[in-house]
C-alpha cells in the first residue's frame, strides 16, 4: 500500500479495516469513506478550507456540555437528522408521522389530569387542545399516554428560562376509556433554535436564520401499538416552509380557531377570546 493515487487512495483506506470485527461498522465506515473522498474531490478542497473544516468541527465539540449538544443541532440543520427519521419511521398513510424530537424533552413530565391547564402561570392565549388517539381503523385506544411538551409564548421552554424551577409547559396525560384527550396550554411562538454557537455561524454564512415554526411536541404512545415522536405546527406561522430543522410536514400542520363568544369560553372554563386545535393522533400497531 505506498504510491496510492486518487484513484486507488480510497479502496486501500476501506482494505485497510479487514481486520475489524463488527460487520456493520465496517459497512457504516466503508460508506463514510468513500462519500468523504467524493466530497473532497467533488469540491476541490483546498488546504485552508480543509482547516477551517477542522477549527469548525472542534468548536462543535467544544461548545457542547451536558445541556447543549451542538452536534445533534449540527445534524439537524444540515437535514441529516430529518433524513434518519424519514428512514427509520416511514409510516402507512393515515397514521399519524413522526418528526424530529428536538433537546427540550424532558423524561417524567408531570402526570396531569385531562382537561388540565399545563401552562398554568404562563401568560399568553388560551389554547383548548383536543381529540382522541386512535388505530387504524378508527377504533379508539384507552388509557394511551400523551406525553406533550412546547415553548411559552415567546419561543421559550422551562429550561431555557432560568426563573422557572422544575418543570413548566409540559405534562403527560391519559385518553379516557373513549380514547379521548383534552387539555388546556397556550398557543405556544415560533423561535430560533440556539444560534449563539457554531452552529449559529454556520447558518449567518448559509444565508439561513434559525427559526422554527411554532409547535407543540407529543410521544403518544400506547400498549400494542408503536409509539409515534410527533409535532403540531400552527397553521400560520410564517416559518412553515422554512424550518431551520426541516421537520414539517403537511399532515402536522393544524388550525388553531379562534373563539370569541364568552358562551363557549365558560363551558370550556377559559377566558375569551381562546384557540381550540381538534386533532386525532393514529397508531401503528406494533
Ligand atoms: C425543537 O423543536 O424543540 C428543536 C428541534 C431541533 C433543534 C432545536 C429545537
Ligand atoms: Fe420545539
Amino acid at each position: 500500500m505506498q504510491n496510492l493515487t486518487e484513484a486507488n487512495l480510497s479502496n486501500a483506506v476501506i482494505a485497510a479495516m479487514a481486520g475489524g470485527q463488527d460487520a456493520r461498522f465496517k459497512t457504516i465506515m466503508t460508506s463514510l469513506i468513500k462519500h468523504l473522498h467524493s466530497f473532497i474531490q467533488e469540491s476541490n478542497l483546498t488546504e485552508a478550507e480543509w482547516f477551517t473544516g477542522i477549527q469548525f468541527l472542534t468548536s462543535v465539540g467544544q461548545k457542547c456540555d451536558e445541556k447543549r449538544q451542538e452536534f445533534i443541532l449540527l445534524s439537524d440543520t444540515l437535514g441529516a437528522t430529518t433524513m434518519k427519521d424519514i428512514l427509520n419511521n416511514r409510516k402507512p398513510p393515515g397514521v399519524t408521522e413522526y418528526t424530529i424530537l428536538g433537546p427540550f424533552h424532558r423524561a417524567e413530565a408531570p402526570e396531569l389530569p385531562l382537561s388540565a391547564n399545563m401552562a398554568d402561570g404562563f401568560p399568553g392565549e388560551p389554547v383548548v387542545m383536543r381529540g382522541r388517539v386512535l388505530s387504524p381503523n378508527g377504533s379508539p385506544i384507552p388509557n394511551a399516554r400523551l406525553d406533550v411538551w412546547q415553548s411559552d409564548a415567546e419561543g421559550f421552554y422551562d429550561l431555557q428560562l432560568p426563573d422557572v424551577k422544575g418543570m413548566a409547559l409540559r405534562g403527560i396525560f391519559h385518553t379516557d376509556p373513549r380514547g379521548q384527550y383534552d387539555f388546556r396550554t397556550i398557543k405556544p411562538s415560533c423561535y430560533p433554535i440556539p444560534d449563539d454557537g457554531p452552529v449559529g455561524q454556520m447558518l449567518k454564512a448559509m444565508g439561513r436564520h434559525p427559526y422554527r415554526p411554532a409547535h407543540i411536541h407529543f410521544i403518544v404512545s400506547a400498549e400494542g401499538y408503536q409509539a409515534v415522536t410527533t409535532e403540531l405546527y400552527v397553521s400560520e406561522d410564517p416559518y412553515l416552509n422554512s424550518d431551520a430543522v426541516f421537520g414539517v410536514r403537511e399532515s402536522l400542520v393544524v388550525s388553531f380557531v379562534q373563539h370569541e363568544t364568552n358562551e363557549d369560553a365558560v363551558q370550556l372554563g377559559v377566558p375569551v377570546p381562546f384557540f381550540t386545535v381538534d386533532y386525532d393522533f393514529v397508531l401503528e400497531p406494533a
